[in-house]
């Protein structure tokens, strides 16, 4: 997110619903991203929130009225406006919402509106009744055939105290639209399958055998697909990372409940990237009691799982499509092992992830890889944040696309 958003001159402008208050959050995250962002509040939002904690948070003078220009500065309404590369507005009322869907130019912020040529994101807010009734309805979809972008607010308990839709989504949500607003939508079309986690083999009900994948690689991947314009299938082993928003998240737990998922939604995708540290063996038997100490040595025996990758790339022999990418968490022999299974697997990239090191691999938040293509092309990429990396990751899946 930071470097997706550093130095993007970010127009915030706000409009008069109690929801304001959780838009100071999210212009402090804005900041953190290293984001420049202007605040412009309409006469009511200031009500609810004071255009000093805006200021504050953002670093920069909020501008409120129509007339705050000095003389001889440009008019406010035309040097806010062609100065941003996006526009938020957050939250959007019902009122705001129907002044731009007519046009209206009363105030700075429907004037910015107006006036505006960049992206713009409207997530509007408000009492269900307000949202649901047709005449914001209507210009709600007047705003899209606009080309702005709404985005759709939750369903929960609202600040009114009634139930329903019309609650403004939380930073998370918020800050994939963000994202996804100033990402170049290369991967539209396409629906991506990524794998991510460890899975776990039963031993009996209290003990499995697993191993260390937080499951964070895979997640970043599914993220930045999802950032990209992908329709995304996320299947995931268990660990405790929130899936990411508007991902298709499937939760399995062993290798074999991870092979039945991927091959159900298998015929879907487009793209299948294997991000998931699969177990490779299951003991032979799992036991319906928990096993009792006994204090003398004892053997577990081991059958092999399903490998998920080899039967989707010897099914690809007869088809292009899904484009194939596996990972090597090697921790020696890095090249070597990332070549057999290349090809072994019948892949069309390999990501060969070094595991020795405390910063890459298994539970880091960053990670170093090398991609190796089937034509025997080595890149190796620097120490990466994990988001970063699954960026360089489907730069490179998109160049095969093309
Ligand atoms: O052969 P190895 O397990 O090292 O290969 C790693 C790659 O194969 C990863 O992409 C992993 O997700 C995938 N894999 C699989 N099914 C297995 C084991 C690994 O799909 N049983």
């Amino acid at each position: 997110m930071r470097s997706l958003l550093a130095g993007k001159k970010i127009l915030f402008a706000i409009s008069g619903s109690i929801a304001v208050y959780k838009t100071a959050a999210w212009v402090r995250e804005l900041v953190l991203a290293e984001a420049e962002v202007t605040v412009v509040m309409t006469e009511a939002a200031s009500r609810f929130v004071s255009s000093l904690t805006f200021a504050a948070l953002s670093g920069r003078r909020v501008y409120t009225g129509m007339f705050e220009h000095d003389a001889g500065e440009a008019m406010t309404h035309i040097s806010l406006a062609s100065e941003c590369d996006l526009f938020i507005i957050a939250p959007a009322t019902a009122q705001t919402i129907a002044k731009l869907a007519n046009g209206l130019a009363d105030d700075l912020l429907s004037t910015l509106a107006l006036a505006n040529r960049a992206k713009l994101l409207v997530f509007p807010a408000m009492n269900s009744a307000m949202y649901c009734h047709a005449a914001t309805r209507a210009n709600l979809a007047r705003l899209q055939e606009y080309g702005y972008t709404v985005i759709a607010p939750e369903e929960g308990k609202l600040a009114c105290g009634e139930e329903g839709v019309g609650r403004l989504p939380d930073w998370e949500t918020a800050r994939e639209e963000i994202a996804a607003a100033c990402s170049v939508q290369d991967l539209q079309g396409q629906t991506v399958l990524v794998t991510a986690g460890p899975t776990w083999e039963a031993l009996d009900p209290a003990r499995h055998l697993g191993n260390r994948s937080s499951g964070k690689m895979g997640y970043s991947l599914a993220r930045s697909a999802r950032r990209r314009g992908a329709d995304v299938i996320l299947v995931s082993g268990p660990c405790s990372l929130t899936p990411p928003p508007g991902v298709e998240t499937v939760h399995v737990t062993s290798a074999r409940q991870m092979h039945d998922a991927v091959l159900a939604h298998y015929d879907r995708a487009d793209i299948v990237v294997m991000a998931a540290a699969v177990a490779d063996y299951r003991p032979k038997k799992t036991m319906a009691e928990k096993v009792k100490k006994s204090g003398r040595a004892t053997t577990l025996e081991l059958v092999a799982n399903p490998d998920i990758l080899k039967k989707l790339g010897s099914r690809k022999k007869q088809a292009k499509r899904p484009l194939l990418v596996g990972f090597a968490a090697e921790s020696s022999d890095h090249l070597a092992e990332g070549e057999r299974k290349l090809l072994q697997k019948n892949l069309d990239l390999i990501v060969i992830n070094d595991i020795a090191g405390s910063d890459t691999g298994f539970e880091a938040d960053t990670n170093q890889v090398s991609i190796l293509d089937k034509e025997g092309g080595l890149e190796k990429l620097p120490l990466l944040s994990k988001d970063e990396c699954g960026t360089r990751i489907l730069d490179r899946v998109v160049a095969l696309l093309q």
